[in-house]
């Protein structure tokens, strides 16, 4: 299957090749669409030139996963081990990829029968680890993903998402969509088709910075050095003075799921309408069919909070703070509309007692399963699945007696005044 399939592939390339060189006009009809990005390597300033001027948002900024959600290989970047016996994943086919250390780079290596078969530098990591990381090999203009990830839920490699759980695929293109969602900017030289791109190793912008979701700013930097006495700032978007909906359309680039692109990705600017871009999502329409991984923003429209208010993902987020888990701070945030007053009061208020306001989550944002990032574990038949927070804000039952059942055994432990829970 996959050696018809790669025939097939450089059969098709060598057509291609040639009937670009022979300058066959049935080519243009097949001609993927010029990627060309408005925005230039240039145009950046790149966010440590912000420090010395908005230092506290900085130094948060550099805890968040936003941060930390690509950057080149690093010994402190890679969660997976590299001691012996930890340092591997074994394929059904019996092929073995060995994760090593050589000098100061790190490979990953397949090895069948003993045999080296394929030999790959790691050199960029996705993902901060929150969930898991996956790595790219960066060849010439190349950008390809690695065969294994670590998956942080199990503390081991896996199989990368999606990849086939018989033998280790070490040729799945890196696009420049995946980049978009993962990297501030990557300078694209070459589109040959919407799956072959080549790029820039040069200019990559890691994780998601500043200038993601303020606009490229060297100008701003250059102004406001020049001008340090002007207290008005220019050349430079604040979200805060921006529509809800071009508020929701910046996050959507990313957190809206699986997107048709329309344009050439990087040249979506933070104020721009997501319909520019990107074809209609008709996943919209249809909470029950959103996967939990990555479309926060389709999920939370099918709530009755984002239609009947102004709610964005700001009411809940702060943007430049790590927040993970603090889950008695995101109440508070509900409570800002759901108190006296105000909206409806959560109906279980007088049966559970004060508990209830220290976590709204658990009972009525529950985490579930993703279908879209599972992983095959060593030697596992079936994939595991990584569990993420439904942004369907509504009333789950089970999800009710499960957290109930939770508050019972904790006040039978006396943790709890027999107050809090009647
Ligand atoms: C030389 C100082 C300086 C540097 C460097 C600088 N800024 Fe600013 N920035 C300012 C001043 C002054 C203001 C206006 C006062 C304020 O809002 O803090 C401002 C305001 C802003 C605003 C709010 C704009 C508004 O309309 O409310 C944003 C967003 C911003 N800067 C982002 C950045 C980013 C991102 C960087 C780095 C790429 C950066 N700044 C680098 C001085 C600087
Ligand atoms: C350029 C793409 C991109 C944009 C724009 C973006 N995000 Fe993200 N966001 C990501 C990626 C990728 C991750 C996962 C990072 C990781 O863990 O490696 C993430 C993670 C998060 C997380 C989970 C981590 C945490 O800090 O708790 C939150 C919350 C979040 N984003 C909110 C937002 C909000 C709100 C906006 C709009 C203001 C936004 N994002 C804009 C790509 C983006
Ligand atoms: C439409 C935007 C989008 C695209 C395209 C995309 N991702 Fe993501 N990815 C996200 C967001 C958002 C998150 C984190 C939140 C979530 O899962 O909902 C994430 C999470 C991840 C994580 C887990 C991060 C962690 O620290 O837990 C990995 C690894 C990852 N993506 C790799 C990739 C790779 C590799 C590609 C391309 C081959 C890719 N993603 C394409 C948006 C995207
Ligand atoms: C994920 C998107 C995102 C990233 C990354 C981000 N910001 Fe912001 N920033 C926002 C949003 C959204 C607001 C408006 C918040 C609101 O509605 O009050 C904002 C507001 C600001 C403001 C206005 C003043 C304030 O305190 O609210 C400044 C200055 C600023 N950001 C600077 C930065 C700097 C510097 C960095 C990088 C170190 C950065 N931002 C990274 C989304 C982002
Ligand atoms: C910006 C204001 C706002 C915020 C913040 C907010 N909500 Fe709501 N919520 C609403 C409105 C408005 C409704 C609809 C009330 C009605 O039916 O009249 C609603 C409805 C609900 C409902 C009923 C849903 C249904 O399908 O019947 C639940 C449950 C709920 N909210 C929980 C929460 C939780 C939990 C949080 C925090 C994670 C939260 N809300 C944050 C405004 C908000
Ligand atoms: C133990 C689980 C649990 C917790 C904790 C919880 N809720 Fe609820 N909530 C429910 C259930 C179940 C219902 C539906 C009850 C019914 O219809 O009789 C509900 C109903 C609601 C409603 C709809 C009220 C109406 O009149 O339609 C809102 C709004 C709400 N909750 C908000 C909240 C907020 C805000 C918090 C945190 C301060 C919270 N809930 C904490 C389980 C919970
Ligand atoms: C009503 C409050 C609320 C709103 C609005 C909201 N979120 Fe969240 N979000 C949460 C809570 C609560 C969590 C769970 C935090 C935790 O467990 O650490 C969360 C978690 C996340 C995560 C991490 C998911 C995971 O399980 O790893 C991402 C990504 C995210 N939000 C993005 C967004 C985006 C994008 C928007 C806007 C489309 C948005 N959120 C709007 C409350 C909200």
């Amino acid at each position: 299957m996959k050696r018809i399939s790669r025939i097939q592939l450089v059969t098709g390339l060598i057509i291609f090749v040639i009937m670009l060189l022979t300058n066959c006009t049935s080519v243009d009809e097949n001609k993927p669409i010029t990627f060309t990005p408005v925005v230039d390597f240039t145009a950046f300033a790149g966010s440590a030139s912000c420090a010395s001027c908005h230092h506290d948002i900085y130094e948060k900024h550099l805890h968040t996963e936003h941060y930390s959600s690509t950057s080149k290989a690093s010994a402190e970047r890679i969660l997976g081990s590299f001691e012996d016996g930890k340092n591997q994943y074994v394929f059904d086919n019996g092929a073995t990829v060995v994760m090593q250390r050589k000098d100061s780079a790190f490979y990953q290596t397949e090895y069948a029968n003993g045999q080296v078969q394929k030999t790959e530098r790691m050199d960029m990591v996705v993902g901060s680890g929150r969930k898991g990381q996956s790595y790219i090999n960066i060849n010439g203009n190349r950008f390809t993903q690695l065969p294994i990830t670590y998956f942080t839920a199990a503390a081991q490699w896996s199989n990368s998402p999606g990849y086939p759980p018989h033998n280790a695929a070490f040729d799945r293109p890196i696009t420049s969509r995946c980049l978009e969602c993962h990297t501030t900017f990557v300078q694209q030289v070459k589109s040959i088709s919407p799956q072959v791109e080549e790029f820039d190793k040069t200019k990559i912008i890691y994780g998601i910075d500043c200038e993601r979701c303020h606009g490229p700013a060297a100008k701003h930097v250059a102004f406001q050095t020049q001008n340090p006495k002007a207290t008005e700032a220019k050349f430079i978007v604040n979200p805060a003075k921006l529509s809800r909906q071009q508020n929701l359309d910046l996050c959507s680039l990313c957190h809206g799921g699986r997107l048709q692109k329309t344009a050439a990705s990087f040249s979506f600017q933070v104020g721009d309408s997501i319909a520019g871009f990107f074809a209609p999502n008709k996943n919209f329409m249809d909470a029950t069919n959103i996967d939990v991984h990555g479309n926060q923003a389709g999920l939370l429209s099918a709530s009755k909070c984002f239609q009947l208010s102004q709610l964005t993902c700001n009411s809940c987020h702060n943007a430049h703070e790590n927040e993970k888990d603090k889950i008695a701070l995101f109440s508070q945030r509900c409570q800002t509309c759901h108190s006296s007053g105000h909206q409806k009061l959560c109906k279980l208020t007088d049966t559970i007692g004060t508990a209830i306001t220290q976590n709204c989550i658990d009972c009525h944002m529950p985490k579930q399963a993703s279908r879209s990032i599972a992983v095959y574990l060593q030697g596992a038949q079936q994939p595991t699945p990584v569990f993420m927070r439904t942004h369907w804000i509504k009333i789950y039952p089970k999800e009710t007696d499960k957290v109930k059942h939770l508050l019972k055994a904790t006040r039978a432990k006396g943790n709890l005044n027999a107050k809090e829970i009647r």
